[in-house]
């Protein structure tokens, strides 16, 4: 279902954004993408009078331009129900997500927050129990779950086609730190120096724990143990920017996830790899609308995203909205998320329960999955610890 076919758009609350803030801006494009969903209120920076200054950039009406996220919360739920927000994404610094998530869930607001989830995993706890017992939705945006050949490859491992995993590799690769200016006050982002603010993991909480996402989405597997080792190379700040961890999982599958912001001229190359028994499977955010699967002695099978092609299957072909050929890639990735969340959402309106086997969003169990990966590596590196139990 690409619109909303008929049903009303649902009320969107946007928590940062405002400014130079740049993921805001990507949440209100994915979530309207398919006009199932309409952007009426926010607060969208810090700052109270930024925060409403902002909001006309957005389209947002002077009434529902709010200070700050706690304005918004008591603003929307004293208006009739018919009018109020439906939903609230949080497109803040790490360490504000745990409080805006919590309000907003035990105001009765479904929530989409960015990643990681939060900073520790004492808060990553906490919000699990208050997702469990609110009566709302809870989403994270591992926005590179959204596209539609990683949906195909997920397919793909569950049927059996590689036969038994043997490995899986995945590098989230950027090069942008290196040469920054320790000195210079960046133009966005400042926050992801400090260790407050962003937690103690910087490139790992940045873009490795995308990269570990897209290994449990893959492959379904979560590890057994971890271990890790991470540097600190740009002088732009004292947290890693460059790490590996190694992921060792019952099955006997081994695996190894890389994430790097000083490779020079990369950009952001994130790739997996699974190997099986029976074949292998690789996949580029760089290229997003090719699979190659690989088998010993048969030439390279290449799936075109193409939801017209009878290889594609069926959570492939639901995620894409063009015919092969035209290439769709980040935006249309981050919106399956929310369409995703929307059906979702729409289920719950009916007074139906959620159906986690369809839906293929990132839930809070993928949250504090990825708080625990950032906290196993932290404590393998930090003291050469060794593998530690996950
Ligand atoms: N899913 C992705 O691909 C992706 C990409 C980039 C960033 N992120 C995540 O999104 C979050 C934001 O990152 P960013 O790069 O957009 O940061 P940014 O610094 O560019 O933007 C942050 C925004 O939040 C606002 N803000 C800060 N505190 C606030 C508060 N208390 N209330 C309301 N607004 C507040 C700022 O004014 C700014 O507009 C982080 O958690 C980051 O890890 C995810």
């Amino acid at each position: 279902m690409n619109t909303r076919q008929g049903q009303r758009p649902l009320r969107m609350g946007l928590i940062g954004g405002g400014g130079s803030g740049f993921i805001g801006q990507v949440h209100v494009t994915a979530a309207t993408l398919d006009r199932q969903a309409t952007l009426v209120a926010g607060a969208l920076s810090s700052n109270p009078n930024k925060s409403r200054a902002s909001a006309a950039e957005f389209g947002i009406p002077p009434d529902r331009a709010y200070g700050s996220f706690h304005e918004l919360i008591q603003g929307e739920k004293s208006r009739p129900p018919d009018e109020r927000i439906d939903f609230i994404s949080i497109a803040t610094p790490n360490h504000t997500h745990r409080e805006i998530a919590c309000a907003a869930l035990e105001a009765g607001f479904h929530v989409v927050c960015d990643k990681p989830m939060t900073i520790s995993m004492s808060d990553a706890d906490a919000m699990f129990q208050v997702v469990r017992n609110s009566n709302a939705i809870f989403a994270l945006t591992h926005n590179y779950s959204g596209y539609p050949l990683v949906r195909q490859a997920r397919e793909l491992v569950a049927s059996g086609a590689l036969g038994d995993l043997i490995a899986v590799r995945a590098n989230y690769v950027q090069g942008w730190m290196h040469g920054m200016d320790p000195d210079a006050v960046p133009s966005r982002g400042a926050w992801k120096s400090d260790p407050d603010k962003n937690g103690l993991a910087g490139s790992l909480g940045d873009i490795g724990t995308h990269a570990f996402h897209l290994v449990q989405f893959i492959t379904g597997m979560t590890p057994s143990r971890v271990l890790s080792h991470m540097r600190s190379y740009s002088n732009h700040h004292q947290l890693d920017d460059y790490g590996h961890a190694m992921l060792q999982f019952d099955a006997g599958t081994t695996g190894l996830v890389t994430w790097s912001q000083v490779s020079h001229g990369r950009l952001n190359d994130l790739s997996i790899e699974v190997d099986g028994s029976k074949a292998s499977l690789t996949w580029r955010q760089e290229e997003p609308n090719q699979l190659y699967v690989r088998a010993l002695g048969e030439p390279t099978r290449i799936y075109e995203r193409n939801p017209n092609a009878d290889y594609s299957l069926p959570t492939a072909v639901s995620a894409c909205r063009l015919p092969g050929g035209h290439p769709e890639a980040f935006f249309e990735a981050f919106a399956n998320v929310y369409r995703d969340v929307f059906s979702d959402i729409r289920r719950f309106m009916r007074g139906e329960k959620p159906d986690s086997k369809k839906n293929l969003y990132p839930s809070i169990i993928d949250g504090v999955n990825g708080v625990r990966f950032i906290q196993r590596c932290l404590e393998s590196s930090a003291a050469d610890a060794g593998w530690r139990a996950w």
